[in-house]
């Protein structure tokens, strides 16, 4: 039996994406199941957030890049889908299709030679679909110093074995930054749902 309970959740830090004038209630939290331990998890008993988290690194080669020797745009974007896929795909253990992508901003390039590590985490869950945030640093390695890059926001889907979508298990905040982010995200989805209100899709 899954214990329900309900975090009280701060949101510090930056503001999610996005209008914020919602009355926004508590959010949906679980718990972990504390009779079981990792890996003998049901489908759709609450998984920690930090479960699921990926860490991916590439490097900018001569392929990835423009006339100026800076990394393309897509290349990035498509970096970004695969960390964030393989996050949802592990929290859920489902495949999972990408539903839409947030704004993305290129904030600094990356260069030809340079190293690329993305952080994806399963932010949100909602019934079948995940947000999953990235956040991008591009590593210049003979200087040693890294640098913001890019931030995403994604929602997937997850899949049954026909191809509908199928419920995903909970995801539970932990960290004080955690329920930052979950409590962002919540924030996301309704104005997301909102927008999508607004152009009939
Ligand atoms: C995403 C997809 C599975 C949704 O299927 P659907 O029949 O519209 O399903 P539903 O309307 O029941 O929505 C299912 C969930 O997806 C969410 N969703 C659907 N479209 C979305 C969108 N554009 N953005 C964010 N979430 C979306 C819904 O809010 C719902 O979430 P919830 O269950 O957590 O409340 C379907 O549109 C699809 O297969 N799209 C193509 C995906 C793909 O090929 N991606 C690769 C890149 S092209």
């Amino acid at each position: 039996m899954v214990e329900r309970h309900p975090y009280k959740v701060d949101v510090v830090g930056s503001t999610p994406a996005g209008p914020t004038n919602f009355s926004v209630p508590l959010a949906q939290e679980s718990t972990l199941p504390k009779s079981k331990s990792k890996g003998t998890l049901g489908p759709l008993d609450p998984r920690p957030m930090s479960q699921s988290s990926v860490t991916m690194t590439e490097m900018v080669l001569p392929v990835h890049t423009n006339s100026l020797g800076t990394i393309f745009g897509g290349v990035i974007m498509s970096w970004i889908d695969i960390a964030a896929a393989i996050a949802a795909q592990r929290h859920s253990g489902r495949p999972v299709v990408t539903a839409s992508i947030d704004d993305l901003h290129f904030i600094a390039p990356a260069y030809n030679g340079w190293v690329v590590n993305l952080k994806a985490s399963v932010n949100y869950v909602s019934k079948t679909s995940m947000e999953v945030g990235v956040r991008v640093d591009a590593e210049n390695p003979v200087k040693a110093c890294s640098h913001h890059t890019a931030s995403a926001y994604l929602t997937f889907v997850a899949l049954d074995e026909e191809g509908k979508p199928t419920q995903a298990p909970p995801v539970v905040p932990e960290s004080k930054e955690e329920k930052r982010r979950f409590a962002a995200a919540e924030l996301r989805r309704k104005w997301r749902l909102e927008r999508r209100q607004l152009h009939g899709r």
